[in-house]
């Protein structure tokens, strides 16, 4: 049942263009995307003047991409906050907020109890799951499935992939219900999802190169990840993967940051692993993260970039350079997440471990 792979991580890795593309299908109907089990009127949606996205974990960090497409394509203020810190901070919520709680299994304790303080306060809850029938959805007002089949590795991959889809499902279905979106912009924004699968399994055909470079990093005891925008949740997924499954210490930084402080860790030979924005995204960010490449380089550090194909200006200063097809930037995360899943589970197998089931950890954490 692992089809022919050693681990579920690696086959769940390539189920990823399936399961993107499972996670759309019947969202788009007569022009409209389309939430299931969704009994919100256009109305009630339209009444809704601020999100929460709460969960744990790799859940978090899909939700933290959430807020840079919602807040873009619908204008209504995005908060993403940990599940375990939601609830004791007096949040203030109302029948006008959204609380869209994120969870994999769908029995994480911490979002669970995020879900009942935000009933309790009167929001609207809608759920993101995989797993059919669990508490969570049970819980929540509505639920957006996704649908990515039992995930069993530990290590959260397809899953995060499918949320960060379901998270821009959601973020479509307020902008239509707002009007701020015409229908063709949703339906353009539709079909770039649509077209995700095809590039996701582009990506998957970079895994040899990506292994061969992990497996010169396979014994270094700190890595770095850096990103900027969409591509600092990335940064920080990279980071949690790599320390879950090696056992390496890992952190991922916000690349503006790299000044206030973490520039300060950077010594002869620290392996920095950066996600390069889009250059046909803002030419800002670009240029940004490419001078903090060289500020990281020219310390010593041995960089390996994810960027865009045909982006020629980061050879100069990638020791690495791992290629993903060009996407808008809104939609590279679904690309550039993959090669650092490749690159942790390559990493923690050079060392010997069982990915399945690192240590110290559970699938889901049913105690808070
Ligand atoms: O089932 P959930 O999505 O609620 O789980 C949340 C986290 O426990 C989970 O993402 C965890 O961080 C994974 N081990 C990450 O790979």
């Amino acid at each position: 049942e692992k089809g022919g792979h050693e681990f579920f991580m690696l086959k769940e890795i390539e189920e990823q263009p399936a399961g993107v593309a499972d996670t759309l299908i019947g969202h788009y109907a007569d022009g409209q995307v389309v939430l299931d089990e969704q009994r919100w009127s256009d109305q009630e949606l339209r009444e809704i003047d601020k999100v929460f996205v709460v969960a744990c974990g790799s859940s978090y960090h899909a939700g933290l991409l959430a807020k840079y497409a919602i807040e873009h394509w619908t204008r209504i203020p995005v908060e993403v906050e940990l599940a375990s810190e939601f609830r004791y901070r007096d949040p203030v919520l109302d029948r006008s907020t959204l609380v869209v709680a994120i969870s994999q299994s769908g029995e994480t304790a911490d979002t669970l109890e995020a879900v009942r303080h935000a009933k309790d306060q009167k929001a609207r809850v809608l759920a993101i799951c995989n797993t059919n029938g669990a508490q969570i959805p049970r819980e929540a007002d509505a639920v957006l499935y996704t649908r990515t089949g039992p995930e069993i590795g530990v290590a959260s991959t397809k899953a995060f992939l499918a949320q960060i889809t379901a998270n821009y499902l959601v973020g479509l279905a307020l902008a239509q219900a707002r009007g701020v979106k015409y229908p063709d912009e949703v339906a353009a924004e539709f079909n770039h999802l649509e077209l995700m699968p095809k590039l996701v399994a582009k990506v998957l055909e970079s895994a040899p190169q990506v292994r061969a470079i992990a497996r010169e990093f396979a014994h270094q005891s700190t890595v770095l990840f850096l990103g900027r925008h969409v591509g600092y949740p990335v940064a920080l997924e990279g980071a949690l993967k790599l320390k879950e499954l090696a056992y390496i210490h890992a952190e991922g930084f916000a690349s503006g940051e790299l000044k206030h402080g973490p520039i300060a860790l950077i010594e002869e030979g620290v392996p920095v692993i950066v996600v390069m924005p889009s250059p046909k995204g803002r030419a800002v960010l670009h240029s940004k993260l490419l001078s903090n490449i060289r500020e990281v380089q020219a310390r010593g550090a041995r960089t390996i970039v994810i960027a865009e194909e045909g982006d020629d200006t980061v050879r100069p200063f990638a020791d690495h350079l791992i290629e993903i097809p060009a996407a808008p930037t809104l939609y590279q995360p679904l690309l550039s997440t993959v090669p650092l899943q490749i690159f942790a589970a390559e990493v923690a197998m050079q060392r010997g471990y069982d990915i399945d089931k690192p240590r110290n950890l559970a699938k889901s954490v049913t105690v808070e």
